[in-house]
């Protein structure tokens, strides 16, 4: 929905707030650099909503992001405040924008973040618009968030390496991976890596089925078996360990890739994703649009109403599921 427009000047700042995600750079880097095409001042915020609330905001210039395309993390920071969430601190927090005549914010962030976005669109003279980068991929309005390819990458790096080792010994490989409530980066990786099993918040574990068929892939002549596990389900980690090293009697070890997913150079897919995304947002900037988010649908970068895409539900893919459990046993 358009805010203000009559009054918009050409001022954008810029910041990454939750989680922070690989590409989070050429996002940023786009924006800067697209929005001073158009005659924007771009200001970047640190730590995210910590910092738009301890005025910890400079001034951007085109070399601002020389150099950091290719680069993990966020050269703006991030950060997580609960105070944010309070519609006093808001107001004071868009007046440190406001009196440097700068209405417009473009928010790279998680479902987290674009709460805050929406509260900003309707509590601040602010025009808001939002970029999904986390590594998750838990927004179910995209097909994909800025990060989440370059973790799987990672993961399946780290897979290939496992199988190396555990093949050796003849063991069994417990490998959890980030997520939080989505199990996307566990299937698509399991899927990728030709991972025996994987284990998803979506979809019910027989962890006593596990254990059995890993036996029986031995007797047939298995010499290693990894199974994923996404975080949302790690209560079940030690049942897993227990009883597949039961049923098979053999060294069941397990790794938690944990913070490395979150890092490192980004994937060309990441990327491209990120410079698309971005520019998009800055267009909307510069149509007087706020409280929209962008994303993407098949090869066709969208946007829309920041409510509508929180409100939308991240589907599981079931017959990615289906083919992983049926193909690599
Ligand atoms: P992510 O954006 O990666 O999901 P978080 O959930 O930690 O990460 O959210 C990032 C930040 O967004 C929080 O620390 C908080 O400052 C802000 N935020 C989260 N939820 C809300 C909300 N309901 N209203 C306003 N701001 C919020
Ligand atoms: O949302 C990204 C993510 O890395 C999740 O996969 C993970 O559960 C969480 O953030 C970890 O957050 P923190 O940085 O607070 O430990």
């Amino acid at each position: 929905m358009a805010k203000n427009t009559s009054e918009n000047g050409k001022k954008l700042a810029i910041l990454t707030s939750g989680g922070d995600s690989s590409g989070m750079n050429a996002c940023i880097r786009t924006a800067v650099r697209s929005a001073m095409n158009k005659g924007y001042e771009v200001y970047g915020v640190r730590h995210g909503y910590v910092g738009l609330m301890n005025d910890d905001i400079f001034q951007m210039q085109y070399s601002s992001v020389s150099n950091c395309v290719h680069t993990g993390g966020t050269i703006l920071r991030t950060g997580r405040t609960d105070e944010f969430k309070k519609i006093s601190v808001q107001k004071e927090a868009a007046k440190n924008l406001t009196k440097r005549g700068v209405n417009n914010l473009i928010v790279i962030g998680g479902d987290g973040s674009f709460r805050g976005i929406e509260d900003l669109h309707q509590n601040t003279p602010l025009n808001v618009i939002g970029v999904p980068g986390t590594i998750d991929n838990d927004m179910g309005y995209t097909d994909y968030t800025i990060g989440f390819d370059t973790a799987c990458n990672t993961v399946l790096d780290a897979m290939l390496k496992l199988r190396d080792t555990i093949t050796s010994h003849d063991r069994i490989m417990i490998l959890e991976v980030m997520g939080r409530h989505c199990g996307d980066i566990a299937l698509k990786t399991a899927v990728a890596g030709g991972a025996e099993y994987v284990i998803v918040p979506e979809a019910p574990a027989d962890v006593d089925a596990i254990a059995a068929s890993v036996k029986k892939g031995f007797d047939k002549g298995k010499t290693s078996t990894i199974i994923v596990l996404a975080e949302g389900r790690n209560d079940l980690k030690d049942e897993l360990r227990e009883k597949v090293k039961q049923a098979t009697g053999r060294t069941v070890n397990h790794v938690a890739l944990s913070y490395i997913q979150r890092g490192g150079t980004p994937s060309m897919f990441d990327r491209v994703l990120a410079s698309r995304m971005a520019s998009r947002a800055v267009e909307l900037i510069e149509c007087g649009q706020s409280g929209r988010v962008v994303g993407v649908r098949g090869s066709d970068i969208i946007d829309m109403n920041v409510i509508e895409a929180l409100a939308c539900e991240k589907k599981f893919d079931d017959r990615l599921y289906a083919l992983a459990t049926s193909i690599s046993k």
